[in-house]
């Protein structure tokens, strides 16, 4: 008897454009377009693996060892329902001889080796490997395209994880979603140079998850009108060029003001969300100097900062810079391990770097 069980890992990205509101909740489209980096170190992943069994009775999903509950038409219920017809209809219809395992109900285990739901993007490196997951077990030869539009459905961000490097999901027009989709602006090799500091400042699960904010945002917040009409088209073309070009003044700039507009929006939806907290702010005011003198010295921007919808910090910063940065972040928050958590690491190159060693 054959066992039909496949893992796959898939990384998290973190947007330096960010994707905040939807015009379609179901399937999931975005009110603008946005642009991340996908990490490409193993320290921020999900892996996820899947079995189908004849034996099994209903579909179940197990999340850092608690089961969490497929809902009736909810995201996951989407997704696995999508990756069973892909299953169905590009395999088993096309080749009698391959096994009807699309009929199987499905058992998967998903494990994160970072906070989840803390602002560290655990949707997105979530529901892309659930969807690789499937698609390796189902023996799909479905392209990245159309497995991120299965992820997005899961959750928005987790369609720019299954590309690597500088990704964009062009927020599309049509309203079946066929052209919302993600693609690789520049692969990593295009500028190997670039890092991502993650700073844990706490990995408590955050208040109001990104989905419901997000809601709120769009039903209540007159400057999310304002951020998807005039600000965003102009930042995505504007930080597309600055990636091709390698120019990190530009890219630092548009990241930090982004970051901030995205907290402005959530500061301005009714009741408001507050998602950086003392310690965040802190972070920011630390960069922000830290440029302003590098400025002065005429050695332009060394370090951009952007928070998600939690109070953890990434930092992109350039090979030459990122010991300086390390040093300058460690030097303020030395003694602050119940608000500064441990899991600070380096991506990129070089590997990770453990600060409490
Ligand atoms: P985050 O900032 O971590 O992305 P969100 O509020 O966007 O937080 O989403 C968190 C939710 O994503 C979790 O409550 C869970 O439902 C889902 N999720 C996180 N990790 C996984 C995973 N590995 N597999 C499936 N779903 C996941
Ligand atoms: C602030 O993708 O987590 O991280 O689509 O409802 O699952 P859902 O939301 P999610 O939102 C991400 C918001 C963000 C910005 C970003 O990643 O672009
Ligand atoms: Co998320």
């Amino acid at each position: 008897m054959s066992i039909y069980q496949a893992t796959a890992s898939a990384p998290v990205n973190i947007a330096v454009i960010k994707y905040w509101g939807k015009r379609d909740t179901k399937l999931i489209l975005p009110t603008n377009s946005s642009l991340s980096v996908t990490l490409d170190q193993d320290h921020l992943r999900s892996t996820t693996t899947s079995r189908a069994d004849a034996s099994f009775e209903r579909d179940q999903l197990w999340l850092n060892g608690k089961e969490d509950e497929i809902k009736p038409g909810g995201r996951l219920a989407t997704c696995i329902a999508e990756m069973k017809r892909l299953r169905k209809e590009t395999v088993e219809d096309k080749n009698p001889e391959e096994p009807k395992i699309s009929d199987y109900k499905v058992h998967i285990a998903s494990y994160n080796n970072f906070p989840t739901a803390a602002g560290l993007a655990s949707s997105a490196s979530g529901f892309a490997a659930l969807v690789a997951s499937l698609a390796h077990l189902y023996s799909l030869p479905a392209s990245p395209s159309v497995l991120s539009a299965i992820a997005r459905q899961g959750s928005g961000s987790a369609c720019r994880s299954l590309f690597g490097g500088f990704v964009a999901w062009d927020m599309g027009t049509q309203p079946n979603g066929s052209d919302s989709l993600a693609r690789q602006v520049a692969p990593q090799s295009h500028w190997p140079e670039m890092h991502a500091l993650i700073c844990v400042v706490s990995d408590a699960k955050k208040g109001t998850s990104s989905t419901s904010g997000m809601q709120r945002t769009v039903e209540t917040s007159a400057l999310l009108q304002h951020r998807i009409a005039h600000v965003v088209p102009e930042r995505m073309e504007s930080i597309s060029n600055a990636i091709l070009q390698k120019d990190f003044d530009t890219f630092a700039r548009i990241t930090m003001k982004d970051s901030n507009q995205f907290h402005a929006v959530a500061l301005d939806t009714e009741p408001p969300i507050f998602y950086m907290n003392d310690v965040s702010r802190a972070i920011i005011a630390l960069v922000v100097e830290y440029n302003r003198l590098s400025v002065e010295k005429g050695q332009g921007y060394k370090a951009a900062y952007t928070y998600d919808a939690g109070p953890n910090a990434v930092i992109y910063a350039l090979e030459e810079n990122v010991k300086e940065v390390v040093q300058l972040v460690v030097s303020y928050f030395p003694q602050k391990p119940e608000e500064f958590k441990d899991v600070l690491g380096l991506f990129g190159e070089r590997g990770s770097l453990d600060l409490n060693a």
